[in-house]
């Protein structure tokens, strides 16, 4: 006697003819933006640890010194805004797998779209308007090079 064959369950949500394919963009989304962050995180990790004074050199001023320049500004905007869609868009797909009740499924949805924004509006703030010498400030607490000239 044949052995039965196994059988998969059908999925729960399936595909809808006509409409576009938004999981394959999604799943293609995630393989191409976690190639370019390697590249971002990468330069990034030697910028800062390597080609530097290593670890024990990052403070206030090094920070400052890299934001005055537009070409890190853009690096670490992509850094966030990437390393965010991409981490979103991940959690997205696992809430989708796990979270089976709906109530649960829109809490943990709305959860993390307030998370994604909270943090892409103040990242991106702090780097464009980030300022190492804000006039007015008191002096005993700015930094040592803002009394420099
Ligand atoms: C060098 C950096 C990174 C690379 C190369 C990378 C690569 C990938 C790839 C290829 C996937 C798809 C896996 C699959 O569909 O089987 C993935 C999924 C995911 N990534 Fe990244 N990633 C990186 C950074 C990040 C960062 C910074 C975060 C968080 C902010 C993150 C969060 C996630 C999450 C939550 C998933 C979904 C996992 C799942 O579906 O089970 N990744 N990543």
């Amino acid at each position: 006697m044949a052995a039965s064959t196994p059988t998969l369950a059908a999925p729960r949500s399936p595909r809808r003819a006509r409409r576009p394919n938004t999981e394959l963009y999604s799943w293609v989304f995630m393989r191409a933006s976690g190639a370019l962050l390697l590249i971002l995180i990468f330069v990034h990790l030697f910028t800062n640890l390597v080609s530097g004074g290593g670890v024990s050199a990052i403070d206030f001023g090094f920070v400052a010194g890299k934001w005055a320049k537009p070409v890190w500004q853009v690096w670490d905007l992509l850094i966030l805004w990437l390393a965010m869609i991409h981490g979103a868009n991940g959690l997205r797909t696992i809430i989708n797998d796990y979270a089976t009740r709906t109530g649960t499924r829109l809490t943990l949805m709305g959860l993390l779209a307030v998370a994604f924004a909270v943090v892409v509006v103040l990242g991106t703030l702090v780097i464009f308007t980030f300022s190492p010498c804000p006039p007015g400030a008191p002096a005993d607490l700015l930094p040592s090079f803002c009394t420099a000239g």
